[in-house]
C-alpha cells in the first residue's frame, strides 16, 4: 500500500504534467489512444472520511412497447422478459408508445352508435357481429371494395368501386349473428388494377345495438409479460397514446391493419372533440379499470369484463407532450387533471400515484413553472412525480471517436437539471423526479439500411448511462431510467421497420444483454439507496476530460468506486488502497456477458475504451 505522502507528491506531479499537456492546442484524442498506456496513470484520490452528498438516485430503465416484445410476433420475447426480470429494477417505466397503434390503443375506432363499421386494407378481413344482444345483421348500409372513404355513418363511394360489393357482403352477412368478409381481389375482382384498395362496410343489427371497438388483445399479453417480469417492484405504467379520434380530424386517420407496421403519423389533431376533456379522462379511466378493476362500463352503458385485478403504483400521463398533438402547458395541465379524475371515476382508486409531463425538449422552464404550481391544477390533484428525457447525439454513426462527445453533452444537461431543481424546490418540493429516458440516438437510426455501428458503441453508450446516473445523483434526482430495453434496425425476416436500434439495451437477434444492459445491472446491484453516501473524490485528470470517478461509502463501511473511461482508447488509473479489492468491469472484452470480475493485485488499473468499472475496496483496516 502507498503511504499518503508519496501519493500526494504523485498527485502534484500529475497536476503539473497534465496541465501542460492541456495547454497544447493540438492535443488530440488519437494521440491519446496510442500513447496513454505509456503515459503515467491518472491518480484517483478519495477522501473516505469527507462526506460529499447522500445518494438517492435509483438506476432503472424504460421498456417501450414494440413488436419485438409481443409474444405474437417476437422470436425472442421470452429472453427479453427473462432479462428484464433479472434486473430487479425499481420504477421501470413501461411506455406504450404510438408508432404501433394496434399495440398501444385500446379503442382504435370511435363509438359509432347503432351503425357498425369496418375499414381494412387488402388481404385483411372486416369482422362484424351483432351477438351483443343476441341479434343478427339485418341490413348492409354501405359496402365497397375500392377507393371509398369516410367515417362510420359518413362513408362515401370512391371513383374505384367493385359494383358487386354490396351483393357480396349482403350474401355473406345478412341474417347472420356475425360474419367475416375478406378484402381480396379474389372475392371482389379488381375494379382498378394497380391502385391500392380497401374494403369499407357499414351494417346495422336487429335488435339494434350500440357499437364500440375495444380490442385489448395485444395490449393484454404484453402488459402481462411486463407485469410478471417486474413483479414485486414499483413500476411506472404509461399508456401514453390517446385514441386520435378524441381530437378533431379532417378525415378519419387510417392506421395500419398489421400490428407490426409503424405509423409515425398516428398523433393527428390538435383540438379535442370534447373540450371538457371528460371523454379523454373516460378513455384512461376505462383502460385502467380494465386492468385493475375487472372491467369497465363503456360509452353506451355496456359492461366489458376482463377479470384482471393487476396492481401498479405509478401511472404516467402522456409522453413528450410538447410535440404530442402540439400541446401547450395549459392544455397539458388540464389534460393531466382530467385523466386523473377519469381514472378515479372509473376505478374509485385514490391511491394511484401519478407522473407528469415526460418532456422531450430542453430548457422548457416555463413548463415546469406552470405545471409544478399547484394553483394551476384542480383541487385534490397530486403532483407525485415529474419526468423528462435526455438523449445525446453524435455526428457519426460509425466512428467511435465521435462518441467521446456524449459526456460533454451530458454535462450540459446536468446544468439544466440544476435549474429545473431550483424551480421544483420552490413550487412543489415534495414532488419527486424521474428522468425516465436517458440514452443516445445515433444519426440515421430509423433509416432502413443505415450502417451497423461497431460493437464498441455499446460500451460508449453504457459509459454514458453510468456517467449520467452518477452526475445526476449529485442533484438528488430520485430515478434515472436507461433508455430502452429493446429496439432494432430493419429486420426483413420479421418484416419490421427500424425502431431506434442505438437506444436498445439488448441484442435484437439473440435477446442477450449488451454492455448497456450489464451496466444497468451492475449499477442496480451495487447502489444501496439509504445506505450509500458519496465521499469527496478528486483526480489528476484536469477537467475530467478522460475519466470520471466517484467513490461511495455505506453505513456498514462498504467502500466502492465508480470509474468511467470517457475516451476511445486505453487509460490507466491509479487508485491507492485498492490492492486486494475486487473489480467488476464492463468493456469490449466483456461483450454480451456480465461484468468481468477480477481481484486487484496492483493499484494501477487499465481501462480500455469506454470501460465502466466498479472497484470494491478491500476492508478498511486503518483503525
Ligand atoms: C394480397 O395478397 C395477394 C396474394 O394472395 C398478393 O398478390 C397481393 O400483393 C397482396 N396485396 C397486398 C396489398 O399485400
Ligand atoms: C377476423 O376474422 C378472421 C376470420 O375469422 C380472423 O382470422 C381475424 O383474426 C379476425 N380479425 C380480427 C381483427 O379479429
Ligand atoms: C364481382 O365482380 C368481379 C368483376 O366483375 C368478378 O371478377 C368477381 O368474381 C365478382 N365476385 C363475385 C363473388 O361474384
Ligand atoms: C344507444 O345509445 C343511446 C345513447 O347514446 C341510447 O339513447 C340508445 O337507447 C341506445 N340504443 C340501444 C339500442 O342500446
Ligand atoms: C403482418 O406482419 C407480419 C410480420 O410482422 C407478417 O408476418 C404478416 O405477413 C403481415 N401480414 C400481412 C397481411 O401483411
Ligand atoms: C402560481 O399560479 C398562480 C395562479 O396562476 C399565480 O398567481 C402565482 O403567482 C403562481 N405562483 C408562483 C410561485 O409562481
Ligand atoms: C448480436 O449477437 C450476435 C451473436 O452474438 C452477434 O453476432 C451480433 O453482432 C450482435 N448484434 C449486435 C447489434 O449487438
Amino acid at each position: 500500500m502507498m503511504n499518503n505522502n508519496r501519493s500526494f507528491l504523485i498527485f502534484l506531479f500529475y497536476c503539473l504534467t497534465l496541465g501542460i499537456v492541456h495547454l497544447l492546442p493540438t492535443f488530440e484524442t488519437n494521440q491519446l489512444q496510442h500513447s496513454q498506456s505509456n503515459v503515467d496513470p491518472i491518480l484517483i484520490e478519495v477522501s473516505w472520511n469527507t462526506h460529499d452528498y447522500d445518494l438517492h438516485t435509483i438506476p432503472t430503465l424504460q421498456v417501450v412497447a414494440n413488436p419485438l416484445l409481443a409474444r405474437q410476433f417476437s422470436p425472442i420475447y421470452k429472453e427479453i422478459f427473462a432479462n428484464l426480470k433479472q434486473l430487479n429494477a425499481e420504477y421501470t417505466r413501461y411506455a406504450v408508445w404510438f408508432p404501433y397503434p394496434k399495440l398501444a390503443v385500446a379503442e382504435l375506432d370511435p363509438p359509432s352508435g347503432i351503425f357498425q363499421c369496418g375499414n381494412v386494407g387488402e388481404n385483411f378481413s372486416v369482422n362484424l357481429s351483432c351477438e351483443q344482444n343476441g341479434g343478427v345483421i339485418s341490413q348492409v348500409d354501405f359496402a365497397s371494395y375500392g377507393t371509398s372513404a369516410g367515417a362510420c355513418g359518413q362513408m362515401q363511394q370512391g371513383t374505384c368501386h367493385a359494383a358487386n360489393s354490396s351483393d357480396i357482403v349482403k350474401k355473406a352477412c345478412v341474417g347472420k349473428q356475425s360474419c367475416s368478409v375478406p378484402s381480396t381481389f379474389e372475392l371482389f375482382g379488381d375494379p382498378c388494377f394497380g391502385t391500392v384498395k380497401r374494403l369499407l362496410i357499414q351494417i346495422q343489427c336487429n335488435p339494434p345495438q350500440n357499437n364500440t371497438y375495444y380490442n385489448f388483445n395485444y395490449l393484454d399479453t404484453m402488459l402481462q409479460d411486463f407485469l410478471d417480469a417486474t413483479d414485486g417492484h414499483s413500476r411506472i405504467i404509461s399508456y401514453c397514446t390517446q385514441p386520435n379520434w378524441l381530437f378533431k380530424q379532417n378525415k378519419p386517420h387510417i392506421y395500419p391493419d398489421n400490428a407490426t407496421f409503424t405509423d409515425w403519423g398516428y398523433q393527428t389533431g390538435t383540438e379535442l372533440v370534447d373540450d371538457t376533456m371528460h371523454a379523454l379522462g373516460d378513455y384512461y379511466g376505462r383502460l385502467v379499470a380494465w386492468y385493475t378493476r375487472g372491467g369497465f362500463i363503456d360509452e353506451y352503458g355496456r359492461k366489458h369484463t376482463s377479470n384482471y385485478d393487476y396492481n401498479w403504483d405509478y401511472t404516467e400521463i402522456f409522453n413528450e407532450v410538447e410535440s404530442e398533438h402540439s400541446m401547450n402547458v395549459e392544455f397539458y395541465t388540464r389534460a393531466y387533471d382530467a385523466v386523473i379524475q377519469g381514472i378515479r371515476r372509473h376505478t374509485n382508486n385514490y391511491d394511484m400515484k401519478y407522473v407528469g409531463m415526460a418532456l422531450a425538449y430542453h430548457n422548457e422552464f416555463d413548463w415546469y413553472r406552470y405545471f409544478l404550481n399547484h394553483s394551476n391544477h384542480a383541487p385534490d390533484i397530486p403532483l407525485d412525480m415529474i419526468s423528462y428525457h435526455f438523449y445525446a447525439g453524435a455526428n457519426s454513426r460509425t466512428d467511435p471517436t465521435a462518441w467521446e462527445s456524449f459526456f460533454s453533452q451530458l454535462d450540459g444537461f446536468t446544468f439544466e437539471v440544476e435549474q429545473i431543481e431550483e424551480i421544483r424546490k420552490i413550487l412543489s418540493p415534495q414532488t419527486r423526479t424521474t428522468i425516465d429516458e436517458l440514452g443516445i440516438i445515433l444519426p440515421d437510426d430509423n433509416t432502413p439500411g443505415a450502417p451497423q455501428f461497431p460493437m464498441v458503441y455499446w460500451n460508449a453508450a453504457a459509459a454514458l448511462y453510468a456517467y449520467a446516473w452518477a452526475r445526476i445523483s449529485r442533484q438528488g434526482i430520485d430515478v434515472v431510467g436507461h433508455s430502452q430495453l429493446v429496439g432494432y434496425p430493419e429486420l426483413p425476416d420479421l418484416q419490421l421497420q427500424p425502431q431506434f436500434p442505438s437506444v436498445a439495451l439488448l441484442n435484437w437477434t439473440t435477446g442477450e444483454g449488451t454492455a448497456k444492459y450489464w451496466t444497468s445491472k451492475l449499477l442496480i446491484e451495487t447502489v444501496d439507496i439509504g445506505n450509500d453516501q458519496a465521499v469527496v473524490t478528486e483526480t489528476t485528470d484536469l477537467q475530467g476530460q478522460n475519466i470520471f470517478s466517484q467513490a461511495f461509502i455505506g453505513k456498514n463501511g462498504r467502500r466502492w468506486v465508480l470509474i468511467i473511461n470517457k475516451r476511445y482508447g486505453n487509460i490507466d488509473v491509479f487508485l491507492p488502497g485498492c490492492t486486494g479489492g475486487r473489480m467488476q468491469i464492463i468493456n469490449e472484452a466483456s461483450g454480451f456477458g456480465p461484468a468481468t470480475e477480477v481481484t486487484l493485485e496492483l493499484s494501477r488499473i487499465t481501462l480500455s475504451a469506454f470501460a465502466v468499472a466498479v472497484i470494491h475496496m478491500p476492508p478498511d483496516n486503518r483503525n
